[in-house]
């Protein structure tokens, strides 16, 4: 542990004067799949803003392979490694689908042929997208956009993934084939940080879990060691409570 992956150690974040994450421990793996779990208003996306740089870590600290990148700048982040997947399908509608996987690399100033390299893998990794390759993204359903999405963020071949609700709005058999890709990723060696709402969607591939609740830590545990899923539920991610805030 420590050298590789994402350890975020009692993490603090918020907007202005309000903090709403005030304690946040998460370990993230190579090959693996850590689940951040928590209700609507939790502060699971002000977590995977802090650790991707766009909101500051006013306390802890954030370490990427081993490296203290708590005050490095976002985009430099994203050249150390990490890359982030936001909340909402985020691509270039009025771009086609190469065109919004060249720009998702952008950033990273990769040769030609670099960039070739890394456009061949996402399109190896998501067929569907090489069959897309010149149609508007804005044309393609929500699943399609979402796996686009993804695969914008790993032309800056990343070694750790934060995906932010990467099921959200879609059909469920939509989901799954999300989930599918998400799992192939893991197997590809990636350590992926993965939000979701859907308890049962995130523990059908997440191999750790953590559940925040009113931005701090409630619980950590691998997912094999999850016996009551039921009571999970109830007790951390209610349904019923919240149901009127999304
Ligand atoms: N831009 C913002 N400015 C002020 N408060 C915000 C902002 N975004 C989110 N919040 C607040 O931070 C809290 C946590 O939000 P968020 O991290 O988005 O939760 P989650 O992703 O778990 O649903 C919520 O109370 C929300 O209202
Ligand atoms: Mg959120």
């Amino acid at each position: 542990m420590g050298a590789t992956g994402l350890t975020v150690e009692h993490v603090a974040a918020g907007y202005g004067d309000i903090r709403v994450v005030t304690d946040v421990s998460v370990q993230v793996w190579p090959g693996k799949i850590t689940a951040l779990l928590g209700r609507n208003g939790a502060g699971k996306s002000t977590t995977l803003r802090a650790i991707s740089g766009l909101n500051k870590a006013t306390a802890g600290k954030i370490i990427l392979e081993g490296s203290d990148i708590t005050s490095m700048p976002a985009h430099k982040r994203v050249g150390a490694g990490l890359a982030y997947v936001q909340e909402g399908k985020k691509v270039f509608r009025e771009q086609t689908v190469d065109q919004n996987l060249i720009l998702g690399g952008f950033s990273q100033r990769f040769s030609k042929k670099r960039q070739a390299a890394a456009l061949h893998e996402v399109y190896d990794m998501f067929p569907m997208l090489a069959e897309r390759k010149t149609l508007l993204a804005g044309a393609m359903s929500g699943g399609q956009q979402q796996m686009l999405a993804i695969g914008q963020a790993l032309m800056s071949k990343p070694r750790v993934l934060l995906l932010d609700e990467p099921s959200g709005g879609l059909a469920p058999v939509i989901v799954k084939d999300v989930m599918r890709q998400v799992e192939l990723l893991k197997q590809s060696g990636l350590a992926v940080l993965l939000v979701e709402q859907e308890v049962d969607t995130a523990l059908s591939v997440a191999d750790h879990m953590t559940v925040i609740d009113m931005g701090r830590v409630v619980m950590d545990k691998p997912v094999a060691e999850i016996t009551d899923r039921v009571g999970l539920r109830e007790a951390y991610l209610g349904r019923a409570d919240m149901a009127t805030v999304k």
